[in-house]
């Protein structure tokens, strides 16, 4: 099997074809997601949460990524690693390229930063130095004491626009991916429509050209509250591999999420 490459997802969004993608934090759920067939693997700061015990993000290092991005690495040659630059890890220019270089010598072909529009001299500033990055808008998990919560984004029009102009302006600054995060199906559309890059989705309706899901929320692995966007595929299925299949096979043909995982 030959790597995935940026250039296959641009491929696949400009034919229409819907891709599936996972957290993943360790060598043996990477190496089982990548034989099922997923292409795009993230090393997520979600890791503070679902791995560590933390109540946010907010702990989350550059080393704990680079430790599970090195083991995500090793079980899936070929995937397309992507990598989350922690909170205040994309600060000031100097730690943005240590930090971002740090990821990519671990094993990821691009970093994930969240934010808008004021971080476009960031995304240039990565991009010129041969590290692509994806883009995270709507409810980014970093700014959870900013939002109050973890809440819905873009709901009124002026919110719903100027997060169109940002994802707009991270493009141009040379952004190669979007994640966007809770927010209504209208404007994930709308996002996804305007950018000739491709946009992942988690609580955004399955307008968009991807979709990505918390590993341990595809396998009811959250205790706790259950967040709307997120679904069990291990239920019904007789193990992980087979839900694994569920999810890809929902995905690609446009079932997942459904109305009722999504926000209007
Ligand atoms: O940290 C993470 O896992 C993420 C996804 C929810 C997109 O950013």
């Amino acid at each position: 099997m030959k790597p995935t490459t940026l250039s296959h997802l641009r491929q696949w969004k400009q034919q229409g074809r819907k891709f599936a993608t996972l957290t993943a934090y360790d060598f043996s759920f990477a190496r089982l997601f990548a034989d099922e067939g997923i292409a795009v693997l993230l090393i997520g700061d979600s890791l503070g949460m679902t791995v560590q015990g933390h109540d946010s993000t907010l702990p989350v290092t550059v080393e704990h990524i680079a430790y599970h991005t090195a083991a995500v690495r090793r079980g899936a040659p070929q995937a397309l690693v992507m990598a989350d630059l922690p909170f205040m890890a994309y600060a000031t220019p100097e730690q943005t390229c240590a930090n971002a270089a740090q990821l990519m010598r671990a094993g990821a072909n691009l970093v994930k930063l969240e934010g808008g529009a004021w971080l476009c001299e960031t995304v240039r500033q990565l991009t010129e130095r041969a590290v692509p990055v994806c883009g995270h808008l709507g409810l980014t998990p970093q700014s959870v004491n900013i939002f109050g919560g973890y809440k819905v984004q873009g709901r009124d029009s002026d919110a719903a626009d100027r997060l169109l102009a940002d994802a707009l302006a991270l493009e141009a600054a040379g952004a190669q991916l979007l994640v966007l995060e809770c927010v209504p199906v209208a404007l994930a559309r709308r996002v996804t429509d305007a950018l000739a890059i491709p946009v992942i989705g988690i609580g955004a309706g399955n307008v968009t050209d991807g979709q990505i899901l918390v590993m341990h929320d595809a396998f009811g692995l959250t205790g706790g509250h259950i967040p709307k966007f997120t679904k069990n595929f291990l239920t019904g299925q007789p193990d992980i591999r087979a839900a694994v299949r569920a999810y890809i096979a929902e995905v690609e043909a446009g079932t997942w999420p459904a109305a009722e995982h999504s926000f209007q």
